[in-house]
């Protein structure tokens, strides 16, 4: 211990007896790292932080989402059920032709308004948003969005349970 104590005490000395110019460089560096390293990182971060939370930010309306969150699926996970699923993901329901067929959601949409389909692949959306909630938007769609609609006009009610086993098959890939 007491040999530990003496190295710290001497290097704390030389540290005050540094010659002003390299302490004078280093003055100039720092605001110069700050500005060409920590500040393009930390802006960098925020634009994620920013396209994150508006990717996480709930859908429903706040007065309808205590009633969403209560419903949940009356389907089994059963492998025939997610295979329903896939069949209309891909066929009649044409989800594919804006989420993709890796769930990834695609960006290059000719006429697509407001913003990109969603990224089913997202574990922090799909831990984000429960059953019921992904219901409400089959039924109601994503207001602002080209997320329309599919209850009743494209979809049954059980049909859109078993597009939404497929939905959260991607989250577990
Ligand atoms: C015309 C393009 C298009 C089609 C077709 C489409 N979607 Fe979407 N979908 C979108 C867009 C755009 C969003 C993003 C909406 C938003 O950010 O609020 C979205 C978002 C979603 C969401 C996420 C909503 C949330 O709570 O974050 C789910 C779930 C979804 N779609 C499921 C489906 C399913 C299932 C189908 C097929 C039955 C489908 N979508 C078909 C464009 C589409």
């Amino acid at each position: 211990m007491a040999p530990c104590k003496t190295q710290d005490s001497k290097a704390g000395g030389s540290g005050t007896t540094l010659p002003p110019a390299s302490f004078a460089l280093r003055e100039t560096i720092r605001p110069i790292l700050f500005v060409f390293v920590a500040l393009p990182i930390l802006l960098a971060f925020c634009r994620a932080w920013a396209a994150d939370a508006d990717v996480l930010r709930p859908r429903v309306p706040p007065d309808q989402m205590e009633a969403a969150r209560a419903v949940a699926s009356p389907l089994p996970r059963t492998p025939e059920n997610v295979e329903k699923g896939k069949a209309l993901y891909h066929g009649k329901a044409f989800c594919v032709t804006c989420h993709g067929r890796d769930g990834k959601g695609l960006g290059e949409i000719p006429g697509l308004v407001g913003r990109l389909p969603r990224d089913f692949t997202d574990h922090a959306w799909q831990a984000a948003r429960t059953d019921g909630e992904l219901f409400w938007i089959l039924k109601n769609g994503s207001p602002g969005t080209d997320m329309g609609p599919f209850i009743p006009l494209i979809l049954t009610e059980e049909e859109a349970w078993q597009v939404l086993l497929y939905v959260r098959s991607f989250g577990q890939q």
